[in-house]
């Protein structure tokens, strides 16, 4: 009807027509208040539209440059990979079948790989909580480990010191009963519930996760050729890294009932004189051999302000004393280890060695360090956190830089920079 009327109206081009039933409705409702009000909500639907397109573009926007700036501020300011020589992480005290605190402190080195890739992890012990691996099939090495530290970034060798846990303490009256308490071969553990420490070394195990390097009652010297971004020659030196079970050096095992264990506490304390000797010996050809960098890694600390180190018996830093002329005495830059649930930065005017706890992998002691007196604490005591995190170690040019990871913080808690050891007393 209407388009008869327009018709009527209107002599129509042929390029006109197709505009026909559009002219026919303005034609219908021109200067009527519907055509305003219509006028007016297409008008306001179109700014709703570009607002939304606008709000929806600024948040995907926010969320790629918050994703980027937090990578760009997970990895450390000073970190320049065309100037950096070598770079690694260090970890203890983690294994719980991916718990959530151990999760937090692994996303925090999944994120920081994505950016600052280390070499190689070090893991300071306490690898199997509660009490170690039963046999080389042990489901607990794919829950605690492979599917824990799953990032690409985190697929390189993973080099293990064994702690108190690994070697089966706190394994409940249960498992203690359940368990070969005191078998004397591997023999006799087939097909049986077996806790032993020594199944983190046998090529059984790395054969389901090829990362995985652990070393049991015995010291092993790993070297690295530092001055990779410098020259191809390797101009920067070495650093020789001494790994060291410090498991038999701590005399209140002794008597636990987990201490008869296949290649247990009882079994490698029988020559603990012979692991000292062989760690001064190691020591010794380092420094002779002219490497740079010397750094000892064990499970137990030396120095700490933790719950392990602050009563009078046991007091595990007083097993640990043996270390520390040694330490001086070969230049060694740093001893690392785990035990302490805590993250510590320890270095005193008196002592060149700077002692770091790097033990915060899952549960953490909160309030660990609340009750310490701030004059004891300042003393000596650069960095204590009783949060989830890492460290992650620099070295580039002549220094090592220290870089601790908390988890709840975006980039490192705290850096310290550690210049190399001296080359002469
Ligand atoms: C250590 O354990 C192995 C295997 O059970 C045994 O053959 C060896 O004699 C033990 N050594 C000592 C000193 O107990
Ligand atoms: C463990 O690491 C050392 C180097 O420090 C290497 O020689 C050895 O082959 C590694 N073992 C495994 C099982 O990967
Ligand atoms: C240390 O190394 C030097 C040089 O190789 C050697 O002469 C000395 O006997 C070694 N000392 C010890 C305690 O091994």
């Amino acid at each position: 009807m209407g388009s008869q009327a327009l018709r009527t109206d209107f002599e129509l081009e042929e390029e006109d027509r197709f505009f026909i039933s559009g002219v026919e409705k303005v034609g219908r409702s021109r200067n009527t208040y519907e055509h305003q009000l219509r006028k007016r909500k297409v008008l306001v639907g179109v700014l709703i539209a570009v607002c939304s397109l606008g709000l929806v573009a600024l948040i995907i926007g926010l969320g790629w440059g918050l994703s980027h700036r937090k990578l760009d501020y997970v990895c450390p300011r000073t970190y320049d990979p065309g100037n950096t020589d070598l770079v690694f992480y260090v970890i203890g005290d983690w294994g719980r079948a991916g718990s959530e605190d151990q999760q937090k402190a692994a996303r925090l080195m999944s994120d920081v790989s994505q950016c600052m890739p280390p070499k190689f992890v070090i893991s300071t012990g306490d690898n199997f909580y509660p009490s170690g691996l039963s046999s080389p099939a042990d489901p607990q090495f794919q829950q605690s480990f492979t599917s824990v530290y799953s990032a690409p970034g985190l697929q390189v060798p993973w080099y293990a010191v064994m702690g108190n846990h690994d070697y089966g303490d706190s394994a409940d009256d249960a498992t203690l009963t359940s368990c070969l308490s005191a078998p004397t071969s591997e023999k006799q553990c087939e097909g049986k519930c077996c806790i032993s420490p020594f199944w983190q070394t046998v090529p059984e195990l790395a054969a389901r996760d090829g990362r995985w390097n652990a070393t049991l009652g015995n010291v092993v010297t790993r070297t690295f050729l530092l001055g990779a971004a410098s020259s191809a020659s390797g101009s920067g030196g070495t650093l020789d890294i001494l790994f060291v079970d410090t498991v038999p050096m701590i005399y209140q095992y002794e008597s636990r009932r987990w201490a008869s264990f296949l290649y247990g506490f009882k079994n490698q304390s029988a020559h603990v004189e012979d692991i000292k000797a062989s760690l001064v010996r190691q020591l010794n050809t380092s420094l002779a051999g002219g490497s740079k960098w010397r750094l000892v890694v064990g499970h137990h600390p030396v120095r700490s302000y933790g719950s392990h180190c602050s009563q009078p018996d046991p007091n595990d830093c007083m097993d640990m004393a043996f270390l520390r002329p040694w330490l001086r005495e070969y230049r060694v830059a740093a001893y690392l280890n785990g035990h302490e649930h805590d993250q510590q930065l320890i270095k005193s005017d008196t002592d060149p060695v700077y002692y770091v706890t790097s033990g915060a992998g899952s549960e953490t002691r909160a309030g660990e360090f609340d009750n310490l007196d701030s004059d004891e604490r300042s003393k000596d005591a650069l960095f204590l956190s009783d949060k989830q995190g890492f460290l992650a170690v620099v070295f580039s040019g002549a220094s090592m830089k220290l870089h601790f990871y908390t988890t709840g913080q975006s980039g490192p808690t705290y850096t310290r920079v550690v210049p190399a050891p001296s080359s002469s007393t």
